[in-house]
């Protein structure tokens, strides 16, 4: 069964200078989902600062994002655990480009583990990396996004609306950042800071998906799929387009879901209950942290 949708280029429905002047900060702009965020909001005119760890991938992301819009990509290495190394890339980001306007706080770590397996180090990993540093990230930028009545989106996720197994670490973690969106909308609102998250669905294509799957989705499965397709990185990111662009003013303190009604049809990702009377049967299962 092919897809009535399928997934489009932003370019194709919004005009190409919407963010003509504007500079998006962008943490795990570096890979994945948050890249195609980054890119999208290039095509249509904003320059960009993209946060990460791993120099090397970040900048060789900068050089393709910049070859591929024609705008500036600026690789600003740092960790989202650590306020200072956030604090300076923010600092990079206003001498390099003056400003900053909208911010995705998308860095997040994951893997697969039962909470009997789970140490709490792995815990609290993912909830320094996922959690704290999105609120590290607020901090950081807040004054600017002020300055320019800028706008905020949270990367997030769907597991934490039901009991998912294996994903007790990133279920509390998304949960905080929700909670975290809804409260800069409120605190922010009056000072004309619009604050929503978007909440993938399985992603096809993402490191994030085949960590979690151990493999890549394959077109076997896609029929099982509300809309008969994959989630793409472009889905995300034409919902970060709009909820960004002017036409989203009124919409603030949201749960912007973009799965394709994945969520209302969910079966267990992984065979139940023999994965959790069993989770040595499951070698992608091991904690990695
Ligand atoms: N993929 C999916 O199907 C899916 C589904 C639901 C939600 N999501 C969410 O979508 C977002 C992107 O996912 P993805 O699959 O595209 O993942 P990804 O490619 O693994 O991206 C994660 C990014 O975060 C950065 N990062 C990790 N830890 C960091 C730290 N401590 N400090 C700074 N940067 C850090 C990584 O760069 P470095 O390693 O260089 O630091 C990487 O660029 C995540 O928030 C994820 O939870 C994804």
């Amino acid at each position: 069964m092919s897809s009535p949708h399928d997934a489009v280029d932003s370019r194709t429905v919004f005009k190409p200078d919407i963010f003509k002047g504007k500079v998006l900060f962008c943490t795990g702009g570096g890979s994945g989902i948050c890249k195609a965020m980054t890119e999208a909001m290039m095509h249509h005119g904003a320059n960009a600062v993209i946060v990460g760890r791993n120099r090397d991938r970040l900048e060789q992301a900068a050089k393709d994002l910049s070859k591929a819009t024609g705008q500036q990509c600026i690789p600003a290495q740092a960790d989202v655990r650590d306020p200072q190394s956030l604090k300076d890339a923010v600092a990079k980001t206003i001498v390099q480009l003056g400003r900053i306007d909208f911010v995705i706080c998308g860095a997040a770590g994951n893997f697969l583990a039962p909470i009997s397996a789970l140490s709490e180090n792995a815990f609290k990993t993912v909830i320094e990396i996922d959690t704290l540093g999105s609120f590290n990230t607020v901090k950081a930028t807040l004054s600017h996004v002020r300055a320019s009545k800028g706008s905020y989106i949270f990367v997030s996720a769907t597991l934490h609306y039901r009991g998912t197994p294996y994903q007790a670490h990133v279920s509390a973690a998304k949960a905080g950042i929700d909670a975290l969106s809804a409260v800069v909308a409120i605190e922010e609102g009056p000072h004309s800071v619009r604050s929503n998250v978007i909440a993938p669905g399985a992603t096809a294509g993402t490191q994030g998906q085949t960590r979690l799957t151990g493999r890549s989705m394959s077109d076997g499965t896609k029929k099982t799929f509300p809309t008969g397709r994959y989630g793409d990185v472009k889905d995300m990111a034409n919902a970060t387009v709009f909820l960004f662009s002017d036409a989203a003013s009124y919409i603030t303190g949201q749960v912007l879901v973009v799965d394709g009604a994945w969520e209302s049809l969910r079966p267990p990702f992984l065979p139940y209950p023999e994965s959790v009377v069993d989770p040595d049967s499951f070698n992608s299962l091991k904690p990695k942290l």
